[in-house]
C-alpha cells in the first residue's frame, strides 16, 4: 500500500456511516488508480520496476524499425510526416469533431501488409515526442505479435482483462523503458476473441481509454479487415484508421472492399497508407502516399 493509499484508509476511519465509507473508499480507490496510471508512481496492481520492458534496438533497428535516438533515419522521417496529422487530429484542434479522436486503429486488407511494422513505428515515434504519451495495443488476438517483435514475455493482456472481471486494468498495462509509451499484448489465445472484441466490456475499455486518457494516443494494431471481422468491429469505436495497403501486394478491389467496410461502420477519419516498394533503391520499402 503507498502512502497515498495510507492515507486514505485513515480518513476512511473517520468516516462515521458505513455505507457512505464504502462508497467513498471505492471512488476515491477508483480514482487513486486513474492517477496512478496517469502520473506513474507504481500502485499494487501495476508491474513493478523490474518489468519495465526493455527493447532490444539493434535488432529492432536489423528489422528496419525506428531506432532509439535516431531521429534522421529515412524511416523516422517518414513515420514524422505520417504521425503528423494523427497527432493534430487526436490532440490538437479537431478532437473536438471528432469522437473518440485519440484511438487510432491500424487494419489492412490482407495479412503481411504491414500493420504490425506501422502500429510499433507509430508509437515510438508519437512516444519518442517529450509531452506525448501513447498506449499501443495488440488486438490481433489470433494472431498476437507485437510480443514476438518487441520480445515481451508477460503472458496477461487484452484477452485476459476482457475475459474476466478480477484483472484491473493497470495489472494488463505493461511500462517500457520509452517513459511515454505503455504497451497491452493480446493475452491469452481464446475459441471466442471475436466475442470478446466485440463484447460490451470491450466498448467499456475503448470509451474508458478514450475519456480517461485523453492527452493519451492509444494505438490498435489488429488483424485483416477481409480475413476476420474483428477489425471491423473494433473499427466502429475509434476515431480514426489507418489502412495499409501493400502497393504491390494488394489488388485494388480488396482496398475499395475494405474502405466500403470501414466507411460503413463508422463515422471515422480514415487514411491510406500506401507501402511502395521503392524501385530505385533495391532493398528498402517504405511508405509513400498518405
Ligand atoms: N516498411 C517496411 N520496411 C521494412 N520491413 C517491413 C515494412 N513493412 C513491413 N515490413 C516487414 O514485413 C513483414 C510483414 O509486416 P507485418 O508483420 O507488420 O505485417 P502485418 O500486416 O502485421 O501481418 P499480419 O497480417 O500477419 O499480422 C514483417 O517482417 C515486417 O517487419
Ligand atoms: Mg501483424
Amino acid at each position: 500500500m503507498n502512502m497515498l493509499e495510507k492515507a486514505l484508509e485513515r480518513s476512511l476511519e473517520k468516516s462515521k456511516n458505513a455505507d457512505d465509507k464504502a462508497e467513498l473508499k471505492k471512488s476515491e480507490k477508483d480514482s487513486l488508480k486513474a492517477q496512478s496510471e496517469i502520473s506513474e508512481p507504481i500502485s499494487e496492481h501495476q508491474n513493478s520496476a523490474a518489468d519495465v520492458v526493455r527493447f532490444d534496438w539493434n535488432r529492432l533497428g536489423e528489422l528496419g524499425f525506428i531506432k532509439k535516438d535516431d531521429s534522421h533515419s529515412r524511416i523516422a522521417e517518414e513515420y514524422r510526416s505520417i504521425k503528423r496529422p494523427l497527432v493534430t487530429n487526436a490532440l490538437g484542434a479537431r478532437k473536438f469533431d471528432i469522437n473518440n479522436a485519440n484511438l487510432i486503429l491500424v487494419t489492412s486488407s490482407i495479412p503481411g501488409e504491414g500493420k504490425t511494422f506501422t502500429s510499433i513505428n507509430l508509437a515510438i515515434s508519437i512516444a519518442a515526442e517529450m509531452d506525448k504519451k501513447v498506449l499501443l495495443v495488440d488486438a490481433d488476438v489470433a494472431k498476437p505479435s507485437i510480443s514476438k517483435v518487441l520480445g515481451i514475455k508477460t503472458k496477461v493482456g487484452l484477452i485476459d482483462f476482457l475475459e474476466t472481471d478480477s484483472i484491473p486494468l493497470s495489472d494488463i498495462i505493461l511500462q517500457t523503458e520509452i517513459p511515454g509509451l505503455r504497451i497491452i499484448t493480446a493475452g491469452k489465445s481464446h475459441k471466442f476473441s471475436t466475442e470478446l472484441l466485440a463484447s460490451n466490456k470491450m466498448i467499456a475499455l475503448s470509451k474508458e481509454l478514450s475519456e480517461r486518457y485523453p492527452d493519451r494516443i492509444v494505438i490498435f494494431d489488429t488483424p485483416p479487415l477481409l480475413a476476420t471481422t474483428q477489425a471491423e468491429v473494433l473499427a466502429s469505436q475509434m476515431g480514426q484508421v489507418i489502412l495499409v495497403v501493400g502497393a504491390e501486394l494488394t489488388p485494388q478491389n480488396y482496398v475499395m472492399e475494405s474502405v466500403k467496410k470501414l466507411q460503413n461502420c463508422s463515422d471515422v477519419v480514415l487514411a491510406l497508407l500506401n507501402k511502395a516498394q521503392r524501385s530505385l533503391n533495391p532493398g528498402y520499402y517504405g511508405y509513400g502516399q498518405y
